[in-house]
């Protein structure tokens, strides 16, 4: 197995009477990205991220973390690795401060090192002023920016981020984003779990999406975009009498369906990929048959699927999240 990847598992399978959680899962991570494990609720996310951990062990297959196998080097990947998410290590009756220092100092911290190492980390996260505050008194992006905190008190090579940002407000979401690109900027390798499409798509390089325990799809996200084939174009006329005309020649030279926006010279098509050909020579030519009609076209664009559209194309369902615990 190559050592320039943080992990690799093949037909990686747990079994919950009788149940596949995980059902033959092959993953390859290389090392210094962040990694986005996208699915629904009871996909098996969090089952896969614990068997990587070392708190689950696996009924089949085999993972490698950083070539460490997760059941026989147990102790060696454990060195490497930290998580957070749905079941975090702070203690809510603690403070922030309290909450690092006991840490640090469980992770052999000094208590002079230890006092240091947590003031820095409640300042980097932006938590000085809750410092001396209950944990259980904290908003929820606070307790996650704490969770986050104390997983990487100690630099590890490799961090498991289950759903960090479940149930968080915009605002609070962002900062976490942040902190993850600071992570990784640092050189940690990182495993995201998400229910979230644009926090794949904002923050990992590679996507897995994985569904009733299988990889469904996997590659960049350019190619897990380019694999559902579609992308759609936007345009405005200069003059909205051409637009019956405009609709008609893009329904023929895409091939697809043009809506009619509000705006009464603006239109809309999805962009079908046609063999070989990608999206934007289809939009080119398609601008083509505009022009020669003598169809001024003022403003166009041509936007990628949103990974809404991936998941909705590979899986035949729209995602879902409002079902917590649904699937379960
Ligand atoms: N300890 C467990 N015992 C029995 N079933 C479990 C256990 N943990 C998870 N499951 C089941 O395994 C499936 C995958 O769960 P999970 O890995 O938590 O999914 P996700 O993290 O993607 O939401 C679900 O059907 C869930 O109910
Ligand atoms: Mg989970």
């Amino acid at each position: 197995m190559t050592t320039d990847l943080a992990i690799e598992t093949r037909g990686l399978v747990k079994v919950f009477g009788g149940h596949r959680a995980v059902d033959g899962i092959d993953l390859a991570v290389p090392a210094g990205t962040v990694y986005g494990v996208l699915g629904p609720n009871g996909a098996g996310k969090t089952t896969a991220v614990k068997m990587l951990a070392t708190l689950l062990r696996p009924d089949g297959g085999e993972a490698r973390v950083f070539g460490k196998d997760v059941v026989r080097d147990a102790d060696a990947v454990r060195g490497r690795v930290s998580l957070t998410g749905q079941y975090a290590s702070v203690d809510e009756d603690l403070t922030g401060t309290e909450n690092l220092v006991l840490l640090a100092r469980l992770l052999g911290h000094g208590k002079a090192a230890a006092r240091a190492r947590a003031g820095r980390m409640l300042e980097a996260f932006g938590l000085t002023g809750a410092a001396g505050k209950q944990v259980k008194q904290y908003s929820g992006g606070m307790r996650r920016r704490v969770d986050i905190a104390a997983s990487i008190l100690n630099t590890p090579d490799l961090l498991f981020l289950d759903e960090p940002t479940t149930g968080l407000d915009p605002r609070s979401r962002n900062q976490v984003w942040d902190i993850v690109r600071a992570v990784v900027a640092q050189g940690t390798t990182v495993l995201l779990t998400t229910q979230y499409l644009d926090e794949a798509d904002q923050l990992a390089s590679r996507i897995a999406v994985i569904d009733h325990g299988k990889v469904i799809a996997e590659g960049t996200k350019g190619e897990l975009k380019a694999s559902v084939g579609a992308g759609s174009v936007h345009l405005r006329l200069r003059d909205p009498e051409h637009r019956p005309e405009a609709e008609r020649l893009l329904t023929r030279a895409l091939d697809a369906v043009v809506q009619l926006d509000p705006d009464p010279v603006a239109l809309t098509a999805a962009v079908t990929a046609r063999g070989e050909q990608g999206a934007a020579e289809g939009a080119a030519r398609a601008l083509g048959e505009l022009a020669r009609a003598g169809i001024t076209v003022d403003t166009f664009s041509l936007g990628q699927p949103t990974l809404d559209e991936v998941f909705l194309a590979l899986t035949d369902k729209p995602l879902d999240v409002t079902k917590e615990g649904a699937t379960a």
